[in-house]
C-alpha cells in the first residue's frame, strides 16, 4: 500500500469522475456522478454549473470513503475539465444561467461577427485559431446580444472546471491550457489579449487570473472540506482542459508521440514545443499543460457521442444482455460490429450530429448514413458509425501529419480507446501502430499528476509521466484494410463537399419562419 495519494477529478460532459491514485499512478478507488445535458433547441447544449460542483463534492467524498485512506495522505487535487463552456457568475459567485457548453452550436453568427471585427488573419495570429462556435468568446458575444440583463450582472466568467475549483477553494483561477480555448488569449505569448477582449467588449476584470497547470491555484476551503472529506488546505493545482489533461495521462509530453482519444468528442493531439499554427485554421493550436509548451489538436465533435446515440436508441436488447452478464454494453456492440464486413457492406456514416470542427468548422453539418439498402443489418449500421468516427479522426490525423508532426506511435485513450476493435480500425485508417497505455483513466490521471507536480512530488510534468505512464498492447496496420480505408476515405470526404450547401437548405427547413 502506498502511503500517499493524488486525487484527480475529471469534470466531463456525461458526469464528473474522481479517481484516487498512488504516486506510481495506480488507481485505488473511483466514483462517478452523472448529470443531465439540456438541449432546449436544435444545436443548443447546456448544463447546470451547480451539477458540476455537486458531482465533484459527491464523487470525491465517495472515493475517500471507499478507499479508506486517511485524508491527510491525499497530497493534492488536480482537475480536468470539459473545455470552452461558459459559466457566468454574479457578485455573490452564484451562476447566472446554465453553462453553454463546448458542443453548443448556436453561435454561427457571432463567429462571423468576431471574424469581421478582428479580421481572420489577425484573429488567427493572436488566438491561434479562427472563430469557432465551440469556443467561449462567441458564447460570450451571444449572451451580450441575447441576454444583456444577464451579462450586465456578470462579475466573473469561468470555465466548467474553474467553477469547480471556485467551489472547492473559493479562489478564481484558470490555467493556460483551458483558457487558451476561450479565444481571448494571445496564445503565442501566453497571456490574455487586451486587443481581442477590448474589440469584443469584454472587461479583463471578468476573467480569472492565469496560471500554469502544475502550480497550486487554491486550497480546499473549510466548507468544501465538510462536503468532500478532504483536509482544509489541501492544494488544488491549476489543472487543465480535458484534452491536455488526458494527453498528460497518456504521456504526450514530448515530440514524436500522438494520442487519439475517443470520449464524447474525439481528438487527435500532438505536443508542440512552439505555437505551431495551421494558417488554414483546420486544427486548433492551444497551450499545453506542460510548462511553456503548446499543442495542436483536431476535434471530432460527435465521436463516442455517435455510438452512445446508436446504443441508446437501438440497442436496448444488447444493454439488457450486458446488464445480465455484468459486462460493458460497448463490448457487446464491438462484437456485433465486427460481424459486419469492412466498409459495413457499402455503408458510410458522417458523425456530424453536433456540426463538425476539424476540418470543416461547420456548425450546420448534420449526421448522415450513406448507401443504405434493405439488406443492411443493425451490425452494419453499428460498424458504419464506428468507421465514420474513424474517418473523421483520420481527417484530424492527416492534417497534423501535414503540419510536420512526427507520429512514431499513436496512443489510444478515452472510452473508445478501450475497444480493441476500434483501435485496430484506427491503426488501419492511420496506417500507424496504435498502442494502449496503463491508464484507462487518462484524464483523471493527468489531472492527478498535475496536482502531484504542484505538491512537489515530481519535479515537472514529463518526470511525473516517466514514472507513471507505460505503454501496453500495440496493434499494427493490416495493409489490405489500410488500402481499403484510404479508398473509402476519399468518398467520405467527398460526401461532405457534396452536402455542404444542402446543410444550409436543411437549416432553413428546420427554421420555417
Ligand atoms: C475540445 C473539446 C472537447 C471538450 C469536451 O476542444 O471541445 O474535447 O473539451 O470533452
Amino acid at each position: 500500500m502506498s502511503d500517499f495519494y493524488l486525487l484527480g477529478c475529471d469534470v466531463g460532459t456525461s458526469g464528473t469522475k474522481s479517481v484516487l491514485f498512488t504516486l506510481s499512478g495506480k488507481p485505488v478507488a473511483s466514483s462517478v456522478y452523472e448529470y443531465p445535458l439540456y438541449q432546449p433547441q436544435n444545436g443548443y447544449a447546456e448544463q447546470d454549473p451547480r451539477d458540476f460542483a455537486e458531482a465533484a463534492f459527491a464523487s470525491i467524498r465517495d472515493v475517500i470513503a471507499k478507499s479508506g485512506v486517511s485524508p491527510d495522505s491525499v497530497l493534492s487535487v488536480g482537475l480536468s475539465g470539459q473545455m470552452h463552456g461558459l459559466v457566468l457568475l454574479d457578485e455573490k459567485g452564484e451562476p447566472l444561467r446554465r453553462a453553454i457548453i463546448w458542443c453548443d452550436q448556436r453561435t454561427g453568427e457571432e463567429c462571423e461577427e468576431i471574424t469581421r471585427i478582428l479580421g481572420r488573419e489577425k484573429l488567427i495570429a493572436i488566438t491561434a485559431n479562427p472563430a469557432v462556435t465551440g469556443f467561449t468568446a462567441s458564447k460570450i458575444r451571444w449572451v451580450q446580444k441575447h441576454e444583456p440583463e444577464i451579462y450586465e450582472k456578470t462579475r466573473k466568467i469561468l470555465l466548467p472546471k474553474d467553477y469547480v475549483r471556485f467551489a472547492l477553494t473559493g479562489e478564481f483561477a484558470t490555467d493556460y491550457s483551458d483558457a487558451s480555448g476561450m479565444q481571448l488569449m494571445d496564445v503565442p505569448n501566453r497571456r490574455w489579449s487586451n486587443e481581442v477582449c477590448a474589440a469584443l467588449g469584454i472587461d479583463l476584470s471578468l476573467l480569472a487570473p492565469l496560471c500554469e497547470s502544475s502550480e497550486t491555484a487554491g486550497r480546499i476551503s473549510r466548507e468544501a472540506s465538510k462536503k468532500t472529506g478532504l483536509l482544509p488546505g489541501t492544494p488544488v493545482a491549476g489543472s487543465a482542459g480535458d484534452q491536455a489533461a488526458a494527453a498528460v495521462g497518456s504521456g504526450i509530453v514530448r515530440p514524436g508521440v500522438i494520442s487519439a482519444t475517443i470520449g464524447t468528442s474525439g481528438v487527435v493531439f500532438a505536443y508542440a514545443d512552439r505555437p505551431s499554427i495551421d494558417p488554414q485554421g483546420r486544427v486548433h493550436t492551444l497551450c499545453h499543460a506542460v510548462k511553456g509548451a503548446w499543442h495542436v489538436m483536431g476535434v471530432t465533435q460527435g465521436a463516442g457521442l455517435s455510438l452512445q446515440w446508436f446504443r441508446n436508441r437501438f440497442c436496448g436488447e444488447e444493454m439488457r444482455v450486458a446488464a445480465g452478464l455484468g459486462v460493458d454494453p460497448y463490448s457487446i456492440l464491438d462484437r456485433e460490429a465486427a460481424l459486419s464486413p469492412i466498409g459495413a457492406d457499402g455503408l458510410l456514416f458522417l458523425p456530424y450530429f453536433m456540426g463538425e470542427r476539424t476540418p470543416h468548422l461547420d456548425p450546420d453539418a448534420r449526421g448522415v448514413f450513406f448507401g443504405l439498402t434493405a439488406s443492411h443489418e443493425k451490425r452494419d449500421l453499428l460498424r458504419a458509425v464506428m468507421e465514420g468516427v474513424g474517418h473523421s479522426l483520420t481527417d484530424c490525423y492527416d492534417i497534423i501529419r501535414e503540419l510536420g508532426f512526427d507520429a512514431r506511435e499513436v496512443r489510444a485513450a478515452g472510452g473508445g480507446g478501450r475497444s480493441p476493435f476500434w483501435r485496430q480500425m484506427l491503426s488501419d485508417m492511420f496506417s500507424a501502430p496504435v498502442v494502449t497505455t496503463n491508464s484507462s483513466e487518462a484524464g483523471a490521471l493527468g489531472a492527478a499528476l498535475l496536482g502531484g507536480v504542484a505538491a512537489g512530488v515530481y519535479k515537472d510534468v514529463p518526470e511525473a509521466c516517466d514514472v507513471t505512464v507505460f505503454t501496453g498492447n500495440t496493434v499494427r496496420p493490416d495493409p489490405a484494410a489500410a488500402a481499403y480505408y484510404r479508398k473509402a476515405h476519399v468518398l467520405y470526404q467527398k460526401l461532405y463537399r457534396s452536402l455542404r450547401e444542402d446543410y444550409q437548405l436543411l437549416k432553413e427547413l428546420r427554421n420555417p419562419v
